[in-house]
């Protein structure tokens, strides 16, 4: 149940000891070898504050990345105010994944940056501070470019790996421009991308955040399946890791004291 920790010792943000998440992590092992070979079934997670999802989700992108032929890049969905523009939200999209992604794609030979450029988009910075500047008076269709982009940003990666996953954390910062969801749908199902990229994306929202796409046979909801709900740990594995948690921390009260701060109701714990 117990595995080693996983994560950067000292982060400070992680678990000390990751709570194995079996069926979460067979299933996502599952996607990503059914992606490799080709075929890409994107899926979400839900689970209330606290209940792990932030975790998991920087737990399969070191998955993924132990794998050797997959890279991964995870974030954060920012939240995202209903006047900004379909373009604003395809570059927040396009450049989080950029920015993300393990190595710089941003090199000026390779396919994406040719593309943005050919479009006269400005990229300013480098790496993990890549921002793009599109000129007002450009028309640039705001599907067309996150769909060329991922198409580019796939013929930059694919010689080094078989699939690029995308984490993308709290989706629920979306909700009011939830348009964002229907674009990705769309773009995803496309045939171009399907037949010329291997991208898998993972989602995790609250649950409240995905409600408006439970409703039955809801398309968005029905895209992004399963939809897998997080529950808390019981009991059992509670005091378990607890019990390993202060075994390997003994020597520091602020550390028991951090530890201890994950139980309050409302966190991944609890002892009922
Ligand atoms: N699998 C796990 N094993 C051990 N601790 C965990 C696990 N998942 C979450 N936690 C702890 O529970 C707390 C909440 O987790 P987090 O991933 O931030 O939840 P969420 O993103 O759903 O709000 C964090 O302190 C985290 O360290
Ligand atoms: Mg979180």
């Amino acid at each position: 149940m117990i595995k080693p920790n996983p994560f950067t010792p000292k982060s400070g943000l992680e678990p000390k000891v990751f709570m194995n998440r079996k069926d979460e992590i067979e299933l996502f092992l599952e996607r990503v070898s059914r992606g490799i070979r080709g075929s890409i079934d994107h899926f979400i997670i839900n689970g209330e504050w606290g209940t792990g999802k932030t975790s998991l989700l920087r737990y399969f992108k070191l998955l993924a990345q132990e794998r050797g032929n997959c890279v991964a890049c995870y974030f954060l969905a920012r939240e995202l105010d209903e006047r900004v523009t379909d373009m604003e939200i395809n570059i927040h999209l396009t450049q989080s994944i950029v920015r993300n992604i393990p190595y710089d794609i941003n090199s000026k030979r390779g396919n994406f940056f040719k593309y943005i450029n050919g479009l006269g988009i400005q990229v300013l910075g480098t790496g993990f501070n890549i921002s793009f500047d599109v000129p007002k008076e450009r028309h640039v269709d705001s599907q067309i470019f996150l769909m060329d982009s991922l198409i580019n940003i796939w013929k930059d990666i694919s010689p080094r790996a078989n699939l690029l996953v995308v984490l993308i954390d709290d989706v629920q910062n979306y909700t009011k421009v939830s348009r964002i969801f229907t674009t990705l749908k769309n773009i995803l199902s496309d045939e171009k991308i399907i037949q010329e990229t291997r991208i898998l994306f993972v989602l995790s929202s609250t649950v409240q955040g995905w409600m408006p796409f439970m409703k039955e046979n809801h398309p968005i909801g029905r895209f992004f399946i399963p939809r897998l709900e997080l529950k808390n740990f019981d009991k059992r594995q509670t005091i378990t890791h607890l019990s390993v948690t202060l075994y390997n921390n003994f020597n520091s009260s602020y550390t028991i004291l951090c530890s201890l701060s994950d139980l309050v109701p409302g966190g991944a714990f609890s002892f009922r």
